[in-house]
């Protein structure tokens, strides 16, 4: 089993790329224990990234992360075509092909065409004995389910967990004519029918406890339930009489271990009690006699044993699928990175103990900001991560290193991410504005928001420029292109100079010409005022350079994303008291309402 820092035999991966893609070229068939995908619902939004604004939350700080918007086009008419003409597995076209006669060519339709080869694919991926949750919500869940039972088999369908992701909204008042949508759904299947479980128990409820354990033991305030011994079915040395006694003055009955009543003394009373009609002793007399001798058992008025059990001494109530207990991430939460639509840890925590051991590796194909990543690192299982927008990634690298420290780096490979200029130079005719944003990224730099002119800024650097907690900003230029010139340093300059930042850095695929060395050189220089340091006020750095490891002359820069705090639950703890610990600590503040 691997530890948490130590490299692996089998680094863990994290890819930059369509899961689609990745999974068939990369992932083999029957190596997962685990798959846990939350997909973009179809709900028709494109989400955005919150950067740090180093205390404030600034809408104007958003960047859109990935697009949760499908049409149906030409191109899923043919994706749809391939798949039915022997692209996906029988039972699977069948269902894919009535939700077409069902739906019609619409979005749905269009996202159903999408999800169904990457469905049949988490599949063919998973051990024999692995399980796959589809984290969705009402608006697809029923087709996608439909889909699950055509590719997995109904048989093999676990539960339908619903997860209360939302506080009550009162939108009634504001004129909603139907119940609040305030809950998400996973569809948990597993591959066949044996599968890992490891069962996970939560505490029994209020009202529970209130009415099975009313006792309390005086000395020690310990509840205890009393218990019946007796049981319906006989079984080895379960008929006898169970012998109590008690002495003159003293109500309570006790066990007469030492067989007394066959020298009665005097003043003792001695009886011999038998189980209820047509019933038999739960326990042989050897293990009555042991538990009577813990000080386990009391006796009624009759004389009748019960079992006292001690609710302290109880694992809890074992996980049923409705889970109401774990708060989504708002805008209060300490995990909180920005990233849209992420997910709490303790919803994942509890998926990958229950269906995974130490060592298992688990697979997660939309990984947005890591959640996924981020706890079966913490639970020491091996994993596999996927998502197709650039930012999620770096996130996910920065999430990494910030909970578990450097050294985490050597435990896994990232895949799909430029490593050299043929790389980048490949990414920028792939897709220009993720060129961008890697390149801003390189700088530690945060990404705008969006394209814009040539003359624009395409990222921003933020560093300290006093000890009262004042930032200064370096404009970050990127131009992939092979046509640049001095003109770019003049434009950087003029943006610099009309939006008050204090520098900026113009980082280029192609070498700066000699004229664009010379206009940065007569740029000027920025004072830092802590230490009246100078750097130059624009600086021309290449790829290849960031990418040999060159850093930029600027003060100490502050990190783009909002930081995740260290993960402040100890990987030995369970889930039981995990909740306990989080209700010790009641929040003030209500939950905030999550959007998805
Ligand atoms: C709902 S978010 C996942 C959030 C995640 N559970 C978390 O806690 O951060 C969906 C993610 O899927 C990614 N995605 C969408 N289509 C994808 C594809 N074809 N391949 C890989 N990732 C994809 C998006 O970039 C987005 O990050």
């Amino acid at each position: 089993m691997a530890s948490l820092f130590e490299p692996v035999d089998e680094p863990n991966r994290l890819y930059y790329g369509d899961n689609l893609d990745v999974l068939r070229r990369d992932v083999d068939d029957g190596s997962i224990d685990v798959v846990y995908l939350d997909p973009p619902f179809n709900s028709n939004r494109a989400y955005n990234v919150i950067f740090a604004q180093h205390d404030t939350y600034d809408e104007s700080a958003q960047i859109e992360a990935f697009d949760d918007t499908w049409h149906w086009t030409p191109e899923t008419d043919a994706t749809f075509t391939r798949l039915l003409s022997g692209g996906i597995p029988a039972k699977a076209a069948d269902a894919l092909a009535a939700m077409r006669t069902l739906l019609g060519e619409n979005d749905a339709m269009a996202y159903l065409v999408n999800m169904t080869p990457r469905l049949v694919d988490l599949h063919r991926v998973l051990k024999p004995t692995g399980c796959l949750y589809l984290h969705c919500d009402p608006t697809m869940s029923h087709y996608l389910k439909v889909l699950l039972d055509s590719i997995f088999d109904p048989r093999n369908m676990r539960n339908e967990i619903v997860w209360k992701r939302t506080t009550a909204h009162s939108d009634t008042r504001q004129g909603l004519v139907q119940y609040g949508r305030i809950h998400d759904v996973l569809l948990f299947y597993s591959k066949s029918t044996k599968w890992t479980w490891n069962p996970i128990y939560t505490e029994y409820d209020d009202a529970y406890v209130a009415s099975k354990y009313r006792y309390e033991e005086a000395e020690t305030e310990r509840r205890y339930r009393k218990d019946n011994m007796t049981a319906a079915k006989p079984g080895g040395d379960t008929s006898f009489e169970w012998r109590v006694k008690r002495r003159a003055g003293v109500r309570e009955w006790v066990a007469d271990l030492d067989d007394e009543w066959q020298t009665p003394q005097p003043g003792t009373e001695y009886r011999g009690v038998a189980p209820y009609k047509n019933r038999f002793w739960a326990y042989s007399r050897d293990n009555m006699r042991e538990m009577a001798e813990a000080g386990r058992l009391i006796h009624t008025r009759t004389g009748m044993p019960e079992y006292k059990r001690y609710l302290d001494e109880m694992e809890g109530v074992s996980l049923q699928d409705l889970w109401t207990d774990i708060d989504p991430i708002n805008s209060q939460a300490q995990e909180r990175l920005g990233y849209p639509t992420q997910k709490p840890e303790a919803l994942l925590d509890r998926v990958v103990r229950t269906s995974s051991n130490e060592g298992d590796v688990v697979l997660d194909p939309f990984c947005g900001c890591g959640t996924t990543v981020a706890v079966a690192q913490r639970l020491n299982r091996r994993w596999v991560g996927i998502d197709i927008t650039y930012i999620a990634v770096d996130l996910i690298e920065k999430r990494l290193q910030h909970t578990f420290g450097e050294t985490i780096k050597d435990t896994y490979e990232v895949h799909g991410m430029p490593r050299d200029v043929a790389g980048a130079q490949a990414l920028f005719r792939q897709d220009e504005l993720d060129f961008e944003r890697w390149a801003v990224s390189l700088v530690n730099g945060t990404p705008n928001e969006k394209h814009v002119g040539d003359r624009g800024a395409d990222g921003v650097i933020r560093f300290v420029t006093d000890a009262s907690g004042g930032t200064g900003r370096a404009i970050v230029s990127v131009k992939g292109g092979k046509q640049i010139g001095p003109h770019f340093v003049r434009d950087l300059l003029g943006t610099v100079e009309t939006q008050k930042a204090e520098m900026g850095v113009l980082v280029t695929l192609t070498k700066p010409t000699r004229g664009m060395i010379d206009a940065a050189d007569h740029a000027g220089t920025y004072l830092w005022p802590v230490n009246s340091q100078r750097f130059p006020k624009i600086q021309l750095v290449t790829i290849s350079e960031l990418l040999a490891g060159k850093r930029l002359q600027s003060p100490p820069t502050l990190t783009p994303y909002i930081k995740a705090r260290r993960m402040h639950v100890p990987a030995e703890q369970l889930p039981f008291d995990l909740l306990q610990e989080a209700k010790a600590k009641p929040s003030k503040r209500k939950p905030g309402a999550v959007r998805r």
